[in-house]
């Protein structure tokens, strides 16, 4: 039995919660979440097999999980969106991501789904322009906001207006060093360092990112992975650091594209 989950956001009518323990085995530790309000319900970055079956459990102790309104997923990869054939067959959900893999995300169906369970794959995608987009989610809606490059070539964010969460996706992620908010930031930059060097495009783009979002009133950033940053100081910490990170592109030489010797 997972532990339960932990609970980042509840006013009564609307709540964020976070499964953080469903991984088990080989798979890198990632962060689930369920965002509800009334009627309607998202899970953001359910991820692959991995974590189908442990969060559809723990998940239908909060809802009926054939009425999941949206699959959010920030971009295209294995532990954010690989069980998107079990989320359309055992629910009614859209999935919702950039428009960028939008075509890509049917090849995660197989025919069988398509064919006997009369599932229309595209039909239930919901593709982000670039610009991003509003979605309506119970009283309020939930913001696409652009997070291209950081680290996929299509990525959004999701942010919640009425907890003032931003779900980050992989930005801001971090492995090895627990899941509970951060208090020591400089501390922290080391389980999160080598990760952002490698898998985020350049700093351009983290700067770009990082300007944007300040003017959003952010509580929380919630990565996928590891440990979140609550609270102002400790989101403009973040925001600092990573404006300042050289990353991807700005650390590639010659010597990163030399064929291996034969
Ligand atoms: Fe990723
Ligand atoms: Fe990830």
């Amino acid at each position: 039995m997972p532990a339960d989950p932990i609970e980042l956001y509840n006013d009564g009518n609307h709540k964020c919660l976070m499964f953080d323990s469903l991984v088990t085995g080989d798979g890198v530790q990632s962060n689930q979440f369920l965002i509800l309000d009334g009627e309607d319900s998202a899970l953001i970055d359910p991820g692959g097999d991995l974590t189908f079956t442990p969060l559809q459990v723990a998940a239908s102790r909060y809802m009926r999980l054939d009425a999941l309104t949206y699959v959010l997923a920030s971009h295209q990869d294995p532990d954010i969106i690989a069980a998107l054939d079990r989320w359309l067959v055992h629910s009614q959900c859209k999935v919702v991501t950039s428009k960028l893999w939008a075509r890509f995300l049917p090849h995660l169906a197989s025919g069988h789904v398509s064919r006997n369970l009369k599932v229309n794959v595209y039909e239930r995608i919901v593709p982000i322009p670039d610009e991003g987009m509003n979605l309506r989610f119970g009283k309020n809606s939930l913001q696409c906001v652009p997070a291209h490059f950081l680290h996929s070539v299509g990525n959004f964010h999701f942010y919640d207006p009425v907890s003032r969460i931003l779900f980050s996706g992989d930005m801001g992620a971090s492995m090895g060093d627990g899941q509970s908010p951060v208090e020591d930031f400089d501390r922290h930059v080391p389980f999160m360092e080598g990760f952002h060097r490698r898998y985020m495009a350049s700093n351009k783009a983290c700067r770009l990112w990082a300007n944007a979002v300040r003017h959003l009133d952010i509580d929380m950033i919630v990565p996928q992975h590891g440990r979140p940053f609550k609270g102002k100081i400790m989101v403009g910490r973040f925001l600092d650091w990573v404006s300042e990170l050289a990353c991807g592109l700005d650390l590639m030489t010659e010597e990163s594209y030399r064929p291996p010797e034969g």
